[in-house]
């Protein structure tokens, strides 16, 4: 099962954009089974893909006060595509484990994976990280084959790559398998900082930068309002077309085949 965690400590970057629409075009274009982590306490991608509602989430796992997967992932609208929801509870975590047990924390969603894997649940895990390094961002990218670092096109995004690379780097004690996948530039439009920044980030080649952008358009944050997936509000608006575009980038990278992972 290859898993992805999407990073930045940024807010606002399109993390969890780029999580609901990587796991919804590789359940509808790719055919995958895919299941989507919601590791942020503000919980806007478990918002986006379930109904409102009460739900136990990843705090429950990362407590160690649910271990069977399936109580706690959730079907949703869209075929193969699973949630395991976020829920505000996440917030406190990092002060229970500053007293606790942070490695039980740290290893949850690692053992989880271990657990699908050894039931052939999903095809692809996809986790939606938090804007810092808390101990759910943690456990997301000891859980993962690879990071994924979704980026603002101005040059103080575009700077500050290289500190999260370090930081993830810091993370191979741990987990020395892990890559960055690479850097997505999100919110693209034609102006000379934005060229410059992305130009900057391609040739400073400190980490691979994928050949898809994906454009700035206001179909995005209407299909936020909305509580939808870009792809089903306007499947057809520039955004939605370069997120299927860099899916297809991804996956030849990454080895992910259609049906298949
Ligand atoms: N390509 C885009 N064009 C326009 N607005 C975007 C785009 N991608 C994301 N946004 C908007 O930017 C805001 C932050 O995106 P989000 O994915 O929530 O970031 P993060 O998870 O990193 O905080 C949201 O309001 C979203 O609608
Ligand atoms: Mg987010």
């Amino acid at each position: 099962m290859k898993t992805f965690a999407i990073v930045n400590r940024k807010g606002g970057v399109g993390k969890t954009t780029t999580a609901v629409n990587l796991a919804y075009v590789l359940a509808t274009s790719c055919q995958l089974r895919v299941l989507l982590v919601d590791a942020d306490g503000q919980a806007n991608a478990t918002q986006i893909l379930l109904p409102p509602g009460e739900y136990a989430g990843l705090g429950a796992l990362l407590r160690g006060l649910v271990i069977c997967y399936d109580e706690l992932t959730i079907s949703t609208d869209v075929p193969g595509l699973d949630v395991l929801p976020a829920a505000e509870d996440l917030w406190a975590l990092d002060l229970e484990a500053a007293g606790g047990d942070r490695g039980r924390c740290y290893r949850a969603l690692r053992d989880m994976r271990e657990a699908m894997e050894e039931d052939g649940a999903y095809d692809v895990m996809v986790i939606d990280c938090p804007p810092n390094l808390s101990a759910a961002c943690v456990s997301a990218i000891l859980a993962s084959d690879a990071v994924i670092i979704p980026v603002l096109s101005d040059a103080c995004s575009a700077t500050g790559v290289g500190d999260l690379v370090d930081q993830i780097a810091s993370l191979r004690s741990l987990h020395p398998a892990l890559r960055v996948s690479g850097v997505l530039v999100n919110q693209w439009h034609r102006s000379p900082v934005v060229e410059d920044s992305v130009a900057y980030l391609r040739e400073e080649g400190m980490v691979p930068v994928y050949d898809t952008v994906i454009r700035r358009t206001d179909k995005v944050p209407e299909s936020s309002w909305a509580r939808m997936a870009v792809q089903a509000w306007s499947p057809f608006c520039s955004a939605a077309r370069d997120y299927r575009a860099w899916v297809a980038e991804l996956a030849e990278k990454e080895g992910i085949r259609y049906g298949q992972a």
